[in-house]
This record gives C-alpha cells, sequence and structure tokens, in this order.
C-alpha cells in the first residue's frame, strides 16, 4: 500500500426529501443570492427545480438563473455564467443537475476567482484560487463530481479537466428518488460512469492494498446488481439509492487510499469521442474500458485473474483464459444493459480513428497500467471498433 492522504471537504445530505432543504442548508452559509444553474429541463418536469425555488424564497434567498447547459458542457456557458454572477451580485453558484451542470458550475467559480481566461485553468497554465463557494443539488448520479474537485469541460475539440480542492462543493443534496425520472439509457449510463471510476483506480499498478480492492469489487457487484433492477422498475427507491451511493464512492477519493492515483487512460480515449462526437461520457466508456483492458491486461495478468473471480466468479482455465473471460463477461454485461460496446455501432468512421488518436494524445503519452504513445492508443481505438 502507498502513503496517502485523505481529505474530502463535501457534506454530503443524502435521502428522501432532502432537496426541500436547500434554503435552509445555505442560510448556514449566509448566503443571501445564488447563481442557479441547471440543464435542458429536466428539472421543470420532475419538480426538482419548483423544490428548491420554493426553499429558497422561504428562506429569503434570491437566486438567477443560467440555463440549458448541454451533456458535454462548453467553455462559453461557463463565460456567460460568470458575466451573469458579476451584474446580478451572486454570492455562491448552485448547481442542480447532474456532471455537466457541477462542472459548469465549478467552472464559474474558478473563473471569478481568476484574473484571465478561465481556460487556462484547465491548460494548466495558472493554478485555482477561488472564494466562491459552490453547492449543488444531484439529479443523476455518474460522475461523483458532487463530492470532488474535479470539472471537465470542452473548448472546441479539448475537453480537459481541472482539479483542485478548492472545487469540491461546500454541499451536496443528493435525494436518489429525483432520478425516477431518469431515460432509461442515462440510467445506464450513469452505472457505468460509476463502474469505469472503480476500475480506473482498481487497475493501476499498486500491490497490496486488499482493503480498496474489496471496496472496489464490492462498489462493483453493487452497480452491476442494481441497474438490472433500475432498468426493469425505474421507480424502486433502494436500487437507486445503492446506486447513488456508488457512483459518490466511486469517485469522491475514498476508494484511492494507497493507491498510485489509477490509470485514467480510457477517460482520456472517451474524452476524445466525445469532444469529436458528442457521445454521453458513460456510452463511451462502456465501448472503450473493454478494448483498453484487451490491449493492457498482460501488464498485470493476476489483478485480471482477480477481477474475473471476484466480479463474475471465474473458476476455470489458465490465468490468460480467466483474464480474457472476465472481459468478454464485462462486455456482454454492457451490451445486456442496453450499452453500445463498439464504435461502429454509435456511427463512427473508422477514418477518424487517427484523429481521434492525435486528439487524445495533446497533453502527451498517459496511463499509470501502460504507458499509452500514439500507436497504442490508435490500437486500442482499433479493439473498440
Ligand atoms: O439537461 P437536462 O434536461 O437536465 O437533462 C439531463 C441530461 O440530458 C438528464 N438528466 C439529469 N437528471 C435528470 C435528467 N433527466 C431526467 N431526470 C433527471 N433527474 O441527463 C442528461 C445527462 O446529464 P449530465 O449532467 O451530462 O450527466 P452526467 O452526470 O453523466 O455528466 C457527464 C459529464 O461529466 C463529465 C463527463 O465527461 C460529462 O461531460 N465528468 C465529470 C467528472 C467529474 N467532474 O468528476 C468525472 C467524470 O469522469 C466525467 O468525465
Ligand atoms: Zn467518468
Amino acid at each position: 500500500m502507498e502513503n496517502f492522504i485523505f481529505q474530502n471537504t463535501t457534506k454530503l445530505i443524502f435521502g428522501k426529501n432532502t432537496v426541500k432543504t436547500i434554503g435552509k442548508e445555505l442560510s448556514k452559509h449566509g448566503i443571501k443570492k445564488v447563481l442557479m444553474v441547471y440543464g435542458g429541463g429536466s428539472v421543470f418536469k420532475n419538480g426538482v427545480f419548483d423544490t428548491i425555488s420554493k426553499s429558497l424564497i422561504e428562506n429569503n434567498i434570491k437566486y438567477t438563473e443560467l440555463s440549458n447547459i448541454k451533456a458535454n458542457p462548453v467553455i462559453s456557458k461557463v463565460y456567460e455564467g460568470i458575466e451573469l454572477f458579476r451584474k446580478e451580485n451572486a454570492d455562491a453558484v448552485l448547481a442542480v443537475g447532474g456532471g455537466s451542470v457541477i462542472d459548469t458550475s465549478k467552472a464559474i467559480a474558478a473563473g471569478l476567482g481568476y484574473n484571465g481566461d478561465v481556460w487556462d485553468l484547465y491548460e494548466n497554465k495558472a493554478a485555482v484560487k477561488t472564494e466562491i463557494p459552490v453547492f449543488t443539488v444531484l439529479t443523476i448520479s455518474a460522475t461523483g463530481s458532487e463530492m470532488n474537485g474535479n470539472s471537465v469541460i470542452t473548448n472546441e475539440k479539448k475537453k480537459w479537466s481541472v482539479s483542485s480542492p478548492q472545487l469540491f462543493p461546500k454541499f451536496s443534496i443528493v435525494d436518489p428518488s429525483v432520478q425516477f425520472s431518469l431515460p432509461l439509457n442515462q440510467s445506464v449510463n450513469g452505472a457505468v460512469d460509476t463502474m469505469s471510476h472503480v476500475f480506473e483506480l482498481y487497475f493501476d499498478r499498486t500491490e497490496e492494498n486488499e482493503v480498496m480492492d474489496e471496496y472496489s469489487e464490492g462498489l462493483i457487484r453493487t452497480v452491476m446488481k442494481n441497474i438490472q433492477i433500475v432498468i426493469k422498475n425505474p421507480e424502486d427507491y433502494n436500487a437507486r439509492a445503492n446506486l447513488a451511493l456508488c457512483a459518490t464512492l466511486a469517485l469522491n477519493n475514498s476508494n484511492g487510499m494507497g493507491r498510485q492515483g489509477g490509470d485514467w487512460a480510457t477517460h482520456n480515449l472517451e474524452h476524445s469521442l466525445s469532444a469529436f462526437y458528442d457521445i454521453a461520457h458513460g456510452a463511451g466508456l462502456a465501448i472503450m474500458f473493454p478494448a483498453w483492458m484487451k490491449y493492457v491486461y498482460r501488464e498485470n495478468i493476476k489483478k485480471w485473474v482477480r477481477f474475473s473471480e471476484k466480479i463474475f466468479g471465474v473458476n476455470y482455465g489458465s490465468e490468460e483464459e480467466k483474464a480474457i473471460k472476465g472481459i468478454e463477461l464485462l462486455k456482454e454485461f454492457y451490451k445486456k444493459t442496453g450499452a453500445p460496446v463498439s464504435l461502429r455501432e454509435v456511427g463512427i468512421p473508422e477514418e477518424d480513428l487517427e484523429k481521434l488518436s492525435e486528439n487524445a494524445l495533446l497533453r502527451g503519452p498517459f496511463g499509470n497500467m501502460k504507458k499509452l504513445d500514439k500507436d497504442d492508443v490508435l490500437k486500442i481505438y482499433k479493439i473498440a471498433y
């Protein structure tokens, strides 16, 4: 196990009927006016907007709105939010939505503390330094953005991230029942993203971290079981609650303790897909993870044998056969949930693989299990085709 420091500063408010506590919770922070950020309208259909607006009014908190944040959020909305925040004299950003809305909100907070183009922070030209607090009401469990310091934004064909302790939300409200209204594919995307975050941390080169391995396997099994329940019954509260908590735990750093920081190559490979074709992050990951695994499993075959045994109960064959079987079963599982498992299936032209590889490598070789260069990346996209 590696040495580590763990700190997570987000207060998590979890459970049924918690959204209506937003006004009271913000009051504890002395907030008088928020910039409320949300997406394309789901918050109106499922009643979340009304609950929040009522609670804010009851607690004398004013709000101004930044709407229409799209999935795979773009920098132009961040600029718009920064301007609106200043004009309206708000004192906090309130994100109401999923990763796209939360990441935009974090970007706005980061930009407000920076005397220059906020994109510089994503280019690593400057560090995040901001006093503006972000609060969230989560409506789709997937990214873990509700309890981490990451923000992922797209600028032209660059889908890049920034990470800072200053961008942890002060608190996040997670009521799993507001996710009853999610379309099936979005629930599946969320489950795939959650599993992918666990994989990124699980499949690195850390030796002998039994507790993190067992914890990770527990998260994976829980997601796999409960997404199948949700597919049959989208309004099963306990299944939603289990998925929601897994998603938060999968990327709040709790399962990265004593590890080497994870691999994250597959997220890079996926972000290029979203940057070019605007495909959903979870869908891209369902395609890319089995392909990446096929390419790198020999780097640490024992880990893949363990994965196959612990997740799928594979208990026959050579190490090689066991490792491969686990990867195949993962792909089959994704197929069963309705997630795409090939680039062809989502309509990406084969001749684009070259430019995708170039895009993924704009910031140089990446990955911890195996450092990937252009040749490796192209081969992985070809496996995924
Ligand atoms: O826009 P609306 O109408 O709200 O619809 C949204 C959106 O279309 C819909 N939705 C959300 N809650 C709903 C709902 N529909 C019905 N009922 C509800 N309760 O879901 C769609 C997807 O929303 P989005 O926020 O894009 O999903 P997600 O949470 O998966 O976020 C994806 C973004 O986060 C980034 C991804 O790359 C992508 O840009 N990530 C952020 C990370 C982080 N900050 O730590 C890490 C991740 O690895 C990831 O990269
Ligand atoms: Zn992800």
